[in-house]
Parts: structure tokens; C-alpha cells; sequence
């Protein structure tokens, strides 16, 4: 019978083989039968769970072939061991081993390095992987180019593309040669995490390294960068594909007109669009379609989308499930759910039923506008129809319970998704944290956060401006700074809601030095800053009565918006009753702005009057007449 022979072996049967026994057999095998006598032995002897997790029979197998100067069968065995441990979460062991073997007279080779750092990297132990790699090259192990692919593909899969970038750098440096799938893996990572020059730069050193691109690779690079909203680059290379010699097709068109659209250059690519319309050989595809329409929907132009919808079925071309969606999930932003009800009837009428992309988009849209029964209801809808929920659907439940401030349901929704084996993503993540910085919680949030970066998931600016804006609210800026610091980790970049939270919180402490610094730092970085900001550090100064400061800090923002916050400065030093200041701003605001606000003007006479700052107001006043900016009435 086949099961009994497989449990036995040279008349051995496993059940009766005790550990110490497993040992001897190897050690006397190795040196009466020889080393591939020895191997089958442990290769069926691991084969079963009594001794795959036995590390002595590892050892003395590998020593013993040692003794056989079979040192590259001994790696074997090493490498055998790294693997049936790691199954069991007892890497860390087995590659201590390994290591210690070395002192025993094994020196690993090659092989076995990549083999732990490919099961290390595919565990998610970055860190560890990295060490492990130096700890082998002081160890006099070489590494090959697949070593150094092992570590530019993990660190490219869990999207940190800087150390991605820099293992690249050294193994081409080390002149060796990447690979078609890992080159198409670094260009299409690179440019997904926008660092499409960098990935640019790759693309043409590959190629003068030999590797021929041809009209796919030409169009993988294209859609990377039309994906990434360069465009410019986009054509550039298009052209220079069209120098080599390649034609564009349907697909590196539908690319453009794709990137241009997500860019809001609708009116662009239609006009490319029509090009494709009238030429001969490369008419607009489902596709094509497609992207056009969601381009036209993004602008909220659904009568053109609907138009096109029309066009392409009388071109004979068949709108499909994602037409559609696209269509519908339009419609839903723009609130219109009737028009969206009515095109899913249509495209189950036509026999494609609305998948789970449909019922998201729908159920988004109900949610975003409060109708929260009713996008429950289409939910059991489409469960009933088979559909089973996806990470998107409980990300869109997530926070629609966070918005309602229900947390333990939103706690119960994520755990839900983990169980049933949905890995949760960045938005899941950022929606709890979020929340929970909100709700002043930021143990919770930092035990997320920490468990996000731990698995591998890679945080947003959205998620660093939560942390950073509960910090701040707690008043616990070391941290908040700290974080902020942390943001350029995960290749983000702060934006002017981060910089406003932090701001905020630097003046809460009246930190105003420290704040101006960041100000000024997000100003040279060419973000605007908001309302809220400007005014939350300009009146921080006036608070110790430094209305120069504050001028001065104001005095880069263009005309309109300074004259925006000029107003509200007014009006809050008025509130404040600071009238000596308040009649400085005002002041200013009459160099700039021709038009006198009157509402303003008021607010600012009322507070000199109740000051009794009656030379304020006729100074004003006679100011305003000479210029004859209007007629005013000076008394009340
Ligand atoms: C990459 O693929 C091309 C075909 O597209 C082939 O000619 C070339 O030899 C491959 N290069 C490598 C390094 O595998
Ligand atoms: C080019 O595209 C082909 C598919 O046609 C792919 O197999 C190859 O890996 C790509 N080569 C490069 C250099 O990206
Ligand atoms: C900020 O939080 C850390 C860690 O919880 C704590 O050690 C520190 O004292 C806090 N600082 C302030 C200013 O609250
Ligand atoms: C996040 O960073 C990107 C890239 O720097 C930026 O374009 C975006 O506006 C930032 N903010 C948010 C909320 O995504």
C-alpha cells in the first residue's frame, strides 16, 4: 500500500523511530552509505512533523556530510532548516544556527544567504533581512545579483522605494544585471509612488545596459508615468518610442487620454480621443471609451459621459461591467441615484450583472450623502445576489461608523475583515487612527499606526496628519514633532493641513519662534497655507504686542488672500478690543484694497468707541474721505 511504504523507509517505520535513534541513522548513514544515502534518509525523515522541527537532526546531518567534504550538501540542509523553521515562526533560531555553523567550519555559501534573506523578505522582516545580508557579507559570503534582486523586490512590494533605490544603486554598481520582471517591477513601482524621474533614470540606464524596450515596455512606462500625472514626460516618451521605430496602439492611447483625464485635461484628451476616432487602424476601444467617460464624470459633465455611453454603442462596441461603473459611480457623486438605479437595470437588461465595484460605488455615494438606511438595504441587495464584501466595502462601512462616532462598530467591522482573511489596508488603518485621534485616544492610534508599519503597510500624509493632529491636541508636541519628522520615512510630504496642525500647536504653547520657522518652511515649499493658520500665528504675535511680526509674517501671501486674512485680523483684534493694532491692519488694508468693507468698518468704530479711542476713528475717517473711498456717516 502506498501510505505504508511512504511511512517507511530502509525498513524503517516513522511512528517507532524515536528522535535520538533519527539522529544515529544519519550519523551512521553518512559514514557507511555515503552522502545521497544520507539526504533521501533526511529528506523523508523531515517530511514528517515529528522531526521536521527537530533542529539536532538538521545539524548532525549537515556535520556529518561535512565530515564527507560534502560542505555544498550541507548548505542544502542549512537552507532546508531555515525554511521548516520559519513555518513555525522560529526563523530567528534557525538562522542563529546558521551562523553558529559557521564557527563550526561551514561557511555559507551564497545560496543559503539568498535563501534566508528571500524567507526573511517574504515574512516582512525588512529590518532583519538587511541585517542578516551585511551580517553574511562580513562573514565572507558574496553576494549575486540575486541577492541583490531579493532586496530591491521586497523593499519595492512594501513600497519603500528609497531603499529600494539605493540596493539598485549598488548592484548595478557592482555591475550586475537586473532582470526583465524585476526591471518592469522596479519601473512600475517607482512610478506608482511618484518617483517617476528616478524611475525614468533607470529606464534609460537599463537600456544602455543592453535591455531593448519594446512597444509593451514602452507603454508600461508611458502608463506609469500618464498614472503618475506626468504628462509632459509622457509624450516625451511617446515620442521617442515613435524615434525607435514603434507605433503607438490602442492601448499606450488609451493611457494618455487616461492620464490626461485624471489630470482634468478633458478637453485634451478628447481631442486625442477624436484623433483615434477618425483614424484608420487604431479606433477608440471599450476601454478607451472608458476612460473617457470617468474623465467626463470626474468633472461632473455627466451629460457628455452619457453622450459618449450612446456614441460607443452605436460604434457597436459593448459598454462592460466597468463602463458602467464608472458611469454609475458618477452619477452617485453627483448625487443623482435615480439615473444610477435606472443604468444598473440597464446593464443587467444587457447581461452584465453590477459586480462588487458597482454596489461600492453606489453605497459610497449613499453614505457620503447621509442615507445611510438605504445604502444598507442595496448592500443586503447585493449579498443576496452573491457578492461578498471586499476590503473597499468595509472601508466605506469603517468610516461611515467612524463619522457617526461609533467606533466599537467600526472596531468590530475591521476585526471582521481580519477573520475572514481580508488584509486590512492603509485607509482602513488611517480611518481608525483618525478616529481615535479625535476622540483623544492616541494610545489606540499609535498601537494602529505602529501595527500598520509593522506589517508592511505603508502610511499616508493623511495618516501622519491625524497622529500629528491628535498630538497637538494633547499638547504632547514632542511627539507631534516627532512624527512629523518621521513623515519623509514613507516617502510623504506634508501638506498645508500638517503644517496647519502643528502650527496650531506649537502656538498653543506660545511657541511662536518655532511655528514662524515651520511657516516659513512651508511657504518656501510653495503650500498655502490655511485661513486658519495665518491667522491662529499672525495674532500670536499680537498677543505680545509684536504687530510687526505679525505684518511681516503675512506679507507673502498673495494680494486676495492677504487681504482675506488682513479682514478677519481686523475684526478679531476689534473682538479683542486691541483697537491700536486693529487701526494698523486697517491701515494696511486701505494701501491694498481700493474697496472699503464696511461690515469691517463698523466692527472696528464700535470697538474704538467702547475704548474710548475716539482719535483712532477720526483719523480713519479723514483718511477714507481724502481718498474719497466712499461716504461715510461717522457717527452712529
Ligand atoms: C528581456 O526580454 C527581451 C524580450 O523582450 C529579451 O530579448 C531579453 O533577452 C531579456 N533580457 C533579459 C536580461 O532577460
Ligand atoms: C518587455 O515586455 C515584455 C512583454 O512583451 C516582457 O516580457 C519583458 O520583461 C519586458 N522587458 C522589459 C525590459 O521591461
Ligand atoms: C508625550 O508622550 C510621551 C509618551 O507617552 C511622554 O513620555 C511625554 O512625557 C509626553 N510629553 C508631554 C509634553 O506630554
Ligand atoms: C500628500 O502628499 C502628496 C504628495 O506630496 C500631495 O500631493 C497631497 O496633496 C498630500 N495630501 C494629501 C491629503 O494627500
Amino acid at each position: 500500500m502506498r501510505v505504508s511504504s511512504q511511512r517507511l523507509h530502509f525498513g524503517i517505520e516513522v511512528d517507532f523511530l524515536t528522535h535520538e535513534q533519527a539522529v544515529s541513522v544519519v550519523a551512521s548513514l553518512a559514514s557507511d552509505a555515503g552522502s545521497m544515502v544520507t539526504l533521501s534518509f533526511f529528506h523523508w525523515a523531515i517530511g514528517y512533523p515529528k522531526f521536521r522541527h527537530f533542529m539536532r537532526l538538521y545539524i548532525v546531518c549537515a556535520m556529518s556530510l561535512i565530515g564527507n567534504r560534502n560542505s555544498e550538501k550541507a548548505c542544502e540542509v542549512m537552507r532546508c532548516m531555515v525554511e521548516s523553521f520559519s513555518e513555525v515562526g522560529r526563523l530567528k533560531e534557525a538562522v542563529e544556527m546558521v551562523i553558529e555553523m559557521h564557527n563550526q567550519g561551514l561557511v555559507p555559501n551564497t545560496r543559503t544567504l539568498n535563501w534566508i534573506i528571500k524567507v526573511t523578505s517574504e515574512m516582512g522582516l525588512v529590518e532583519y533581512a538587511e541585517l542578516l545580508f551585511e551580517e553574511m557579507c562580513v562573514r565572507g559570503v558574496q553576494p549575486d545579483s540575486i541577492s541583490y534582486r531579493v532586496m530591491v523586490v521586497m523593499y519595492c512590494k512594501i513600497g519603500n522605494i528609497l531603499e529600494a533605490d539605493k540596493w539598485l544603486s549598488v548592484m548595478l554598481e557592482r555591475g550586475f544585471v537586473v532582470d526583465n520582471a524585476t526591471f518592469t517591477l522596479i519601473i512600475s513601482r517607482f512610478s506608482g509612488k511618484g518617483y517617476t524621474t528616478r524611475a525614468l533614470w533607470y529606464f534609460r540606464r537599463l537600456v544602455d545596459m543592453g535591455l531593448e524596450p519594446n512597444l509593451i515596455n514602452f507603454t508600461c512606462m508611458i502608463e506609469g508615468l500618464c498614472k503618475r500625472g506626468s504628462i509632459k514626460q509622457a509624450f516625451e516618451m511617446l515620442e521617442e518610442m515613435v524615434g525607435k521605430g514603434w507605433k503607438p496602439n490602442v492601448y499606450t492611447h488609451t493611457s494618455l487620454i487616461d492620464g490626461l483625464c485624471k489630470k482634468g485635461w478633458t478637453e485634451k484628451a478628447f481631442r486625442l480621443f477624436l484623433k483615434l476616432v477618425r483614424s484608420e487602424n487604431h479606433k477608440p476601444n471599450v476601454l478607451t471609451y472608458t476612460a473617457m467617460i470617468s474623465g467626463y464624470c470626474r468633472e461632473d459633465k455627466l451629460n457628455r459621459a452619457e453622450m459618449l455611453l450612446s456614441r460607443m454603442k452605436e460604434q457597436g462596441l459593448v459598454p462592460n461591467t466597468n463602463t458602467y461603473t464608472t458611469l454609475i459611480d458618477g452619477h452617485c457623486k453627483a448625487g443623482n441615484f435615480e439615473r444610477a438605479y435606472d443604468l444598473m437595470n440597464l446593464m443587467s437588461s444587457e447581461g452584465f450583472s453590477p459586480n462588487l465595484c458597482t454596489y461600492n460605488a453606489i453605497v459610497n455615494g449613499l453614505c457620503k450623502r447621509g442615507r445611510v438606511q438605504e445604502a444598507y438595504k442595496m448592500l443586503e441587495d447585493g449579498f443576496q445576489n452573491g457578492l461578498k464584501p471586499d476590503k473597499f466595502t468595509y472601508n466605506i462601512l469603517m468610516s461611515e461608523h467612524c463619522k457617526q462616532e461609533n467606533i466599537r462598530q467600526a472596531l468590530a467591522l475591521f476585526n471582521k475583515m481580519l477573520k475572514i482573511g481580508i488584509q486590512p489596508d492603509i485607509h482602513s488603518y488611517t480611518t481608525l487612527i483618525a478616529v481615535f485621534c479625535r476622540e483623544n485616544r492616541m494610545k489606540e492610534s499609535e498601537m494602529f499606526f505602529e501595527e500598520a508599519v509593522r506589517i508592511g503597510i505603508i502610511p499616508t500624509n493623511k495618516t501622519y496628519t491625524s497622529m500629528i493632529c491628535g498630538y497637538c491636541r494633547e499638547g504632547n508636541l514632542t511627539l507631534a514633532m516627532k512624527f512629523f519628522h518621521r513623515l519623509s520615512d514613507h516617502g510623504c510630504a506634508p501638506d498645508s493641513i500638517t503644517y496647519g496642525a502643528i502650527i496650531s500647536g506649537l502656538c498653543k504653547q506660545s511657541k511662536r519662534d518655532e511655528a514662524r520657522s515651520l511657516y516659513d518652511s512651508m511657504i518656501e515649499k510653495g503650500l498655502v497655507p490655511c485661513e486658519v493658520t495665518r491667522i491662529t500665528l499672525a495674532y500670536e504675535y499680537c498677543k505680545v504686542d509684536d504687530c510687526l511680526s505679525a505684518m511681516v509674517i503675512l506679507e507673502r501671501l498673495e494680494k486676495k488672500l492677504w487681504i482675506r486674512t488682513a479682514t478677519t485680523m481686523v475684526r478679531k483684534l476689534c473682538s479683542e478690543k486691541k483697537v491700536g493694532m486693529a487701526a494698523l491692519f486697517f491701515n494696511k488694508l486701505l494701501d491694498m484694497d481700493l474697496h472699503v468693507n464696511r461690515v469691517i468698518l463698523a466692527a472696528f468704530m464700535t470697538a474704538c468707541y467702547e475704548t474710548n479711542n475716539y482719535a483712532l476713528v477720526s483719523d480713519l475717517s479723514a483718511r477714507i474721505h481724502k481718498e474719497n473711498r466712499f461716504e461715510i456717516k461717522v457717527t452712529k
